[in-house]
């Protein structure tokens, strides 16, 4: 290399450095109806990366975009796309990616959490923690990823901090750390109390809530100094003050080490919709959230940030044009800086893959990018070679491990309704499975004419129904089976397990895996107690 080229390397992998530690890649878990629509908007207000609330993501607004992309989508008035949404806050770039839920949770939702550096877990304050929010927690914590707990709708009735704190510590086995805390009694929200300053100066900072007239408003945030507070809110000052510092005496503190480890979570209450303690939230995003850190290759390597170009495929969304079976490959960036037009290597195949065709997806709008940097997520149009869990890469080689598959919940046999066209039948079925669409599962009992698809949420069947019968040609037939769970067990044990009623064992195309299907839990541990000799492993995420 010349000298020149050299020093625009050098320089080039310092900017891709400083560029990834101003960035911040998380996403949101929570149960629907906890408040994620609101309180994206409320983060993406409170950054001014919008002027009103409602501009960008809601589920206002999402109703009523209609994607053209895709005739189900329409039809179902649901947004399939997981976006990422950049929001600029000071001198930081925030990356939110968009876990669906609702209707639309399928597996792309946990696969979006491997392509993110830390969650968000918002629970809503009367509810606590919700069956969703478990799944998504089970892999945030496989993954031992950083959590923070945003506590949303504290200006409604809901349940205690102290009571909230315990359910997270005693069920999922977090530790909850609190920054802030409540004065007054849920439903007489009086406003919160900072502890970040720690030592003496804790619960110095004293954030008064006074609800804005006109609902969603922005509500007045008012500070307050101690004295003055101590005076003003009485006994809700007084109880605060003694559960503050009982807070110290259990080690309710915060801690990096643990945090980081996915062992404690800062802990913040708040309320999206009047927009009260989200400045705090992005404060903690900037202060503690980790920026993009180095990538283990599937060697164990960790590749620096500022390696040249690396990323990883986390989401493929297809049928944005019927006639040009296009796709679009979701990218998460892991080093590197990333201009458009570069052409990269595709892992998978070693062929180039040009990137003239490439957006940054900001909620319903995608906009075209021409550089971009690690924990950033691109967009690549024309991606129909690509599949989840593909590494792109610029220069020598890189392979990153693939993104596992989670724990299905749904199952149907599919067939070809034209046996006619079995051949398109099968070359359908094998493309979306390597897509990572929906997992494709065998037996020799049933067939190769009749494979069952796994899904984790049932949209997935609607996503292969209609890709079936129009890019490929081959309308199929699902019935549904009357399974909910599976279970990784042997080929020595399978025939044993296969026999058995209300069970079935089958294998999956993709990685070899036998897995064992049964119809509920309670089966389940029926069969689990009368066979303890048997393997019978949990998947990753709901199982
Ligand atoms: P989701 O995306 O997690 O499903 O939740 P979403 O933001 O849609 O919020 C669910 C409901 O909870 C909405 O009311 C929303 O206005 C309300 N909400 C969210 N955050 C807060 C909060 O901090 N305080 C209070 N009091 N309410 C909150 P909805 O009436 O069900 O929906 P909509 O018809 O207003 O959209």
């Amino acid at each position: 290399m010349s000298t020149a080229a050299n020093e625009a390397a050098k320089s080039g992998s310092t900017e891709a450095a400083a560029e990834a530690a101003r960035r911040r890649t998380f996403a949101v878990i929570s149960h629907p109806d906890a408040g994620k629509s609101t309180l994206t908007e409320a983060l993406a207000l409170h950054a001014a990366a919008i002027t009103s609330a409602g501009a960008v993501h809601g589920k206002g607004d999402r109703r009523g975009v209609t994607s053209d992309w895709m005739d189900m989508e329409q039809a179902r008035g649901i947004s399939i796309t997981s976006a990422a949404l950049r929001i600029d806050y000071r001198d930081t770039v925030l990356n939110l990616l968009d876990t669906p839920g609702h209707a639309d949770f399928s597996e792309d939702t946990y696969r979006v959490l491997s392509a993110v550096d830390c969650a968000v877990m918002l629970l809503d304050s009367a509810k606590g923690l919700e069956p969703q929010t478990l799944k998504l927690f089970d892999v945030c914590r496989a993954r031992k990823m950083p959590v923070i707990t945003f506590v949303n709708k504290w200006d409604r009735p809901g349940r205690e901090p102290l009571e909230l704190m315990d359910e997270i510590e005693q069920r999922i086995g977090l530790r909850p750390t609190p920054l802030n805390w409540p004065v007054g009694i849920a439903g007489d929200f009086r406003g919160l109390l900072d502890l970040t300053g720690g030592g003496e100066s804790a619960g110095a900072g004293f954030t008064r809530f006074r609800r804005a007239p006109g609902g969603a408003a922005k509500a007045e945030e008012e500070f307050v100094g101690a004295e003055q507070a101590a005076a003003e809110e009485g006994a809700a000052w007084s109880q605060a003050q003694e559960e503050v510092e009982l807070l110290g005496e259990i080690g309710a503190v915060y801690d990096e080490k643990s945090f980081l480890a996915g062992e404690s979570s800062p802990l913040l209450f708040g309320a999206a919709l009047p927009n009260f303690g989200v400045g705090a939230l992005l404060e903690t995003l900037v202060r503690l959230a980790p920026a993009p850190a180095p990538k283990a290759d599937t060697e164990g390597r960790e590749r620096p940030v500022e390696a040249p170009f690396s990323g990883q495929v986390f989401k493929m969304q297809a049928g944005m044009d019927k006639a040009h079976r296009d796709r679009m490959a979701f990218v998460r960036i892991s080093s590197g800086r990333f201009d458009r037009g570069m052409v990269l290597t595709h892992g998978a195949t070693g062929r180039p893959f040009a990137t003239k065709y490439t957006q940054a997806v900001f909620g319903s709008e995608r906009s075209t990018i021409d550089t971009a940097f690690p924990g950033d997520v691109i967009a690549l149009i024309n991606a129909a070679a690509l599949s989840v869990g593909d590494t792109l890469y610029d220069g020598p080689k890189v392979a990153y491990p693939p993104i596992p598959s989670f724990a299905p919940e749904h199952f149907a046999v599919a067939r070809a309704v034209d046996a006619g066209r079995y051949k398109q039948f099968q070359r359908g079925i094998a493309q979306l499975d390597s897509e990572g669409v929906v997992q494709v599962l065998s037996s020799d009992v049933r067939g190769e004419q009749a494979p069952v698809l796994a899904a984790v949420g049932p949209l997935q069947f609607e996503v292969v129904s209609h890709r079936m019968a129009e890019e490929f040609r081959a309308p199929i037939e699902l019935a549904h089976l009357d399974y909910s769970l599976a279970r990784r067990t042997t080929p020595e044990c399978a025939p044993t397990l296969h026999a058995l009623s209300g069970a079935e064992v089958l294998k999956r195309r993709s990685d070899g895996e036998l897995l064992m299907l049964v119809h509920n839990k309670w089966r389940l541990r029926v069969i689990e107690r009368e066979h303890p000799d048997m393997v019978m492993e949990p998947l990753l995420a709901g199982g």
